[in-house]
C-alpha cells in the first residue's frame, strides 16, 4: 500500500515565540506548492498557540514534543492532552532525549501513547537502539521490546493510528545517519512485529519513519524505500530552507 510520505520537524528546545512565526512564514512560502507530502512541525509547547495561528489554512500540520498522560491535576509543569487538543494534530512520545534526560520509562511512554490516542492526538512513538545495543547485537531486541511495551495499553484500531519513528540513539544529533538499508530492515521488523501482535491489516495502515541526522543531502535515500513512510528531522528542521529541501525531495520521490 502506497502511503503519503510524512516529514516531521522536531525543533526541540529552539525557537522563542517571536521567532516561531518568522520561521513558519518562511517555511510556508517554501512549501506552499507541496501536495503529496504531509508536513508536520513540532515547536516547543509555548510556541504552539502562535504556530497554530500561523499555519492555519496551510499545508503544514503541528505536533507537540511531549504530553503528560493525566487530563488535569497537581502535576506542576506538565501539559495534558486536553490542553493540546485543538492546537496540534500530532505528539512525539518516547523520544530518546526524554528517555535519557527525563528518565521516561516504557511504562510512562505506554500511558502517554494511550492518553494521546484517546484524546484524538496522533502519537509519533520513537523507538531506538543505543550504540551499546548496536555493538552488542541487541538492537532488534531493544527496538521491538520498546515497541511492544509502548502499545500494550491501546486497542488494535488505536494502534493503526500510531506513527512509529525508528531513531537510533547513535544517529541523533551526531551527523552519522543510519544507512537506508538498515533503516529499511528495522522498518520491516517493526511492521512484521505489528502484524504478529495486531494483524496484517493494522501493520499495513501504520506509518514507520526514520529519524537521526536526516539532512537535505541524505534524506532522499529514505524516500526511495516503500517500507519507510517518511522522516523525523531534528537539527535540520530549524533551518526552514534545509527543511523545505527535505520536503521537496520527498515530494519528488512520491509517485
Ligand atoms: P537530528 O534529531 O535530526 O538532529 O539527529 C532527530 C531527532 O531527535 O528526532
Amino acid at each position: 500500500m502506497v502511503k503519503r510520505k510524512l516529514v516531521v520537524g522536531n525543533w526541540k528546545m529552539h525557537g522563542i515565540v517571536p521567532e516561531t512565526s518568522i520561521m513558519l512564514e518562511k517555511l510556508k512560502k517554501e512549501v506552499e506548492d507541496i501536495k503529496k507530502v504531509e508536513i508536520v512541525v513540532c515547536p516547543p509547547f509555548v510556541d504552539l498557540y502562535t504556530a497554530n495561528i500561523s499555519v492555519n489554512g496551510t499545508n503544514i500540520e503541528l505536533g507537540s514534543q511531549n504530553v503528560f498522560y493525566e487530563e488535569q491535576g497537581p502535576y506542576t509543569g506538565e501539559i495534558s492532552p486536553l490542553m493540546l487538543k485543538g492546537l496540534c494534530k500530532y505528539v512525539i512520545v518516547g523520544h530518546s532525549e526524554r528517555r535519557i534526560h527525563f528518565l521516561e520509562t516504557d511504562k510512562i511512554i505506554a500511558k502517554k501513547v494511550a492518553a494521546a490516542v484517546r484524546h484524538g492526538l496522533t502519537p509519533i512513538l520513537c523507538v531506538g537502539d543505543t550504540l551499546q545495543d548496536f555493538n552488542d547485537g541487541f538492537s532488534k531486541i531493544t527496538i521491538l521490546s520498546q515497541l511492544q511495551a509502548a502499545l500494550h495499553l491501546i486497542t488494535k484500531d488505536e494502534v493503526a493510528k500510531v506513527v512509529i519513528a525508528y531513531e537510533p540513539v547513535w544517529a541523533i544529533g551526531t551527523g552519522k545517519n543510519c544507512s537506508a538499508k538498515r533503516a529499511t530492515e528495522v522498518a520491516k521488523d517493526i511492521k512484521h512485529t505489528i502484524a504478529e501482535l495486531f494483524g496484517k491489516a493494522i501493520s499495513e495502515k501504520m506509518r514507520v519513519l526514520y529519524g537521526g541526522s536526516v539532512k537535505a543531502k541524505n534524506a532522499n535515500v529514505y524516500f526511495d524505500d516503500p517500507d519507510i513512510d517518511g522522516v523525523l528531522v531534528g537539527g535540520a528542521s530549524v533551518d526552514h530552507f534545509e527543511f523545505a529541501k527535505i520536503i521537496k525531495g520527498a515530494e519528488k520521490h512520491t509517485k
